[in-house]
């Protein structure tokens, strides 16, 4: 059916600012928030309690989907997690425990390493869930049970809402696990359910910020090359940063675990590499402050997406700093996806690059 850009210039523009409408319908297909409790669409056609593990499998931004589900699944559901990018599931012969759960994940649903990697796993005789965007989809059709994303039609070739849509799906799908598996409380629940609730007013609000990426893009379009950091969740968002800017601008970028930093990155530190920290509030901001710092001492040229407190804390020189408003730390990703996106979008407009059909990239790759 008809899609139209609306009033903004492109697609991709469009889409980012739908996240707030299009997370909040998704979860309000989860959460049942009158009562504060998640409540799957669907029932799951085995004891979460008998679950040994979760294997997850995906490709490009789905794959970072995957990569911060693990940290929630982990945390909240204490299911341990094996997680690899399609292309390279497909041909391990990774061996699958009985009772596991396999979760593929895909916005079009028709990813040809991701549909293979699915077959492996149900081969094994996995159970499968799908967290896809389009129902009718040939890896929604060969799942057993089938997570739908409501982000509607994503045209952009670089995924953004699609993306926030998984992660609202897995932050449920971990909640529901943890309860079903009687290792969170009803207590737990609730106040997780109500960070998760809060995230769409989080994001409208980090949208609402959107004139102070504009010169920080402008800054970083100078670049030819940039670093990502973060740790925890804003580990596999500093590579879907990298993603972004590398796809939409063709500058070389890098996410690295900013715990990493001094196991090689650090050697590249100059003030010509912008060092982009992410900086959510959680229990690591601490140390990733400390690894902010290292870059600072080193001359670096250091940018900072946080709150005030994470730049308070920071006390370094900045070259630039995106504020975003103090949130609750457990779904932080959700929110800092935002001026991610954000900033990979306003630096390839700034160098003229075709933002919704970035060169030689495809929006769904059906061939291996
Ligand atoms: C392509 C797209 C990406 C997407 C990836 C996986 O590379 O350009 O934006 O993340 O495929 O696609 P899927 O439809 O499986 O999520």
């Amino acid at each position: 059916f008809l899609v139209d850009k609306g009033n903004y210039r492109h697609f991709m523009a469009k889409e980012i600012h739908e996240q707030p409408e299009v997370v909040g319908r998704t979860l309000s297909h989860y959460l049942d928030l009158s009562a504060g409790e998640v409540r799957l669409p669907f029932a799951l056609p085995f004891d979460p309690k008998k679950l040994s593990r979760v294997t997850i499998s995906a490709c490009g931004t789905a794959f970072y989907a995957g990569l911060i589900a693990r940290y929630w699944i982990e945390r909240h559901a204490r299911l341990a997690v094996d997680i690899d990018i399609a292309s390279e599931f497909r041909y391990r012969e990774a061996p699958l425990a009985e009772n596991g759960l396999m979760i593929v994940v895909s916005q079009s649903g028709e990813t040809a390493d991701t549909l293979a990697a699915l077959r492996y796993a149900k081969a094994q005789g996995q159970h499968i869930l799908s967290i896809v965007n389009v129902e009718t989809s040939t890896i929604a059709r060969e799942s057993d049970t089938v997570a739908l994303t409501l982000a509607g039609p994503e045209i952009g070739v670089a995924s953004t809402k699609a993306f926030t849509c998984q992660l609202a799906v897995f932050a449920s799908l971990a909640i529901a696990l943890g309860r079903a598996r009687g290792v969170l409380s009803e207590a737990d629940e609730k106040r997780l359910v109500r960070e998760l609730a809060a995230t769409p007013g989080q994001m409208a609000a980090a949208l609402a910020r959107e004139a102070k990426v504009e010169p920080v893009a402008r800054d970083v379009a100078r670049a030819s090359s940039v670093l990502y950091l973060g740790r925890g969740g804003a580990y596999p968002l500093a590579l879907e940063g990298a993603l972004k800017l590398k796809e939409l601008s063709y500058i070389h970028a890098e996410g690295y675990a900013a715990g990493e930093l001094k196991h090689g990155p650090i050697a590249l530190i100059d003030y010509a590499m912008p060092v982009i920290v992410l900086a959510p509030p959680d229990a690591t901001l601490e140390k990733t402050v400390s690894n902010l710092q290292e870059v600072a001492a080193r001359g670096g040229h250091l940018i900072l997406i946080g709150s005030a407190a994470a730049r308070e804390a920071a006390a370094a020189e900045l070259a630039g700093f995106i504020e975003l408003p103090e949130i609750a730390g457990a779904f932080a990703p959700l929110v800092y996806a935002v001026p991610v996106q954000l900033l990979a979008y306003h630096v390839a407009v700034f160098m003229g690059k075709d933002v919704d059909q970035p060169r030689n990239l495809a929006k769904s790759v059906t061939v291996e």
